[in-house]
């Protein structure tokens, strides 16, 4: 099954990443409108600018991936594009209402989603909301995010909100984690190349062991965790109430209210 044609607005980071996975999926011949990439292969097409997309050239779906203060800009480029199309926003903390004003009287068809970076390897997890699709749009949608990880279809733009934090950042916290871990391993007197080995390949192999069990997170921990034995001290000292507990409940406050302070 191929893909729907896309003009992807914005194919940096988060555009990239999904561009890549994609591709790999089949894409119709689709259109990358960005500043500064490179071209993709053939037969997709790279617009530096709208005007250099080629006439006649009309997408199933527009994917909107620039910086959340590149937004109106991009749909000012794209007016002529945006009636009846399907338009998904990755754009974090830019609320619907803001997508629809910037489309200036055009009546796309708009989807909030928060997807995250694993998608470049087909492992992601794309929160989605839109009250502006038909059935048949809507199977659409999830077909082209589901070809680049799993699709959580949510109620409200508040339960997308919330989601952001925690899917659409969370990469970042397991990164940190292996940081970590790398750094620890050092410091305890291993030489750098098994410390990068054994730091990474415990946060990938454990989140393959979470990707391939039906048991919840907590029971996997507990299979690691022999009563008083050795992981039970380093997680008495990681679980304390003060610690990896109230540290992430304060992570997920601060990085909502940083997403309400840049939609206001
Ligand atoms: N990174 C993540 O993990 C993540 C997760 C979820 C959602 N998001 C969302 O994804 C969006 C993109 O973030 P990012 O980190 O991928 O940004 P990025 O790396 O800066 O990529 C944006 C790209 O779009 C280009 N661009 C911007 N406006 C353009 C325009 N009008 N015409 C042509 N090209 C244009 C930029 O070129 P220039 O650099 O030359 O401007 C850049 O290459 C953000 O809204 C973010 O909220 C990101």
């Amino acid at each position: 099954m191929s893909l729907p044609s896309l003009l992807l607005v914005g194919c940096g980071k988060m555009g990239g990443s999904l561009w890549q996975g994609w591709l790999e999926q089949g894409l119709a011949p689709s259109v990358i409108l960005d500043r500064s990439c490179a071209a993709p292969p053939q037969p997709h097409h790279l617009a530096r600018t709208a005007s250099e997309i080629p006439s006649g050239f009309r997408p199933d779906i527009i994917i909107l991936a620039v910086k959340p203060a590149g937004m109106e800009e991009a749909l000012a480029s794209l007016h002529p594009f945006l009636d009846s199309t399907i338009v998904i926003s990755m754009l974090a903390a830019r609320t619907i209402e803001s997508l629809r004003a910037a489309c200036d009287g055009a009546r796309a068809k708009i989807v909030r989603a928060m997807p995250n970076t694993p998608a470049a390897i087909g492992k992601g997890v794309t929160g989605v909301v839109s009250q502006d699709l038909d059935e048949e749009e809507r199977t659409l949608c999830t077909d082209l995010l589901s070809a680049v990880g799993d699709v959580a279809w949510v109620e409200s733009e508040a339960q997308l909100e919330a989601l952001t934090p925690i899917s659409g950042c969370g990469p970042a916290y397991v990164f940190l984690l292996a940081e970590l871990l790398e750094k620890e391993a050092l410091r305890v007197g291993l030489p750098p190349e098994t410390a990068r080995l054994i730091a990474r390949g415990t946060v990938a192999g454990a989140g393959a062991l979470i990707a391939a069990s039906d048991e919840e997170s907590a029971t996997l921990r507990k299979n690691v965790t022999s009563p008083n034995g050795v992981t039970a001290k380093a997680l008495d000292v990681l679980m304390a109430p003060d610690a990896w507990p109230s540290a992430m409940t304060k992570a997920v406050d601060q990085a909502m209210a940083r997403a309400k302070e840049m939609a206001s």
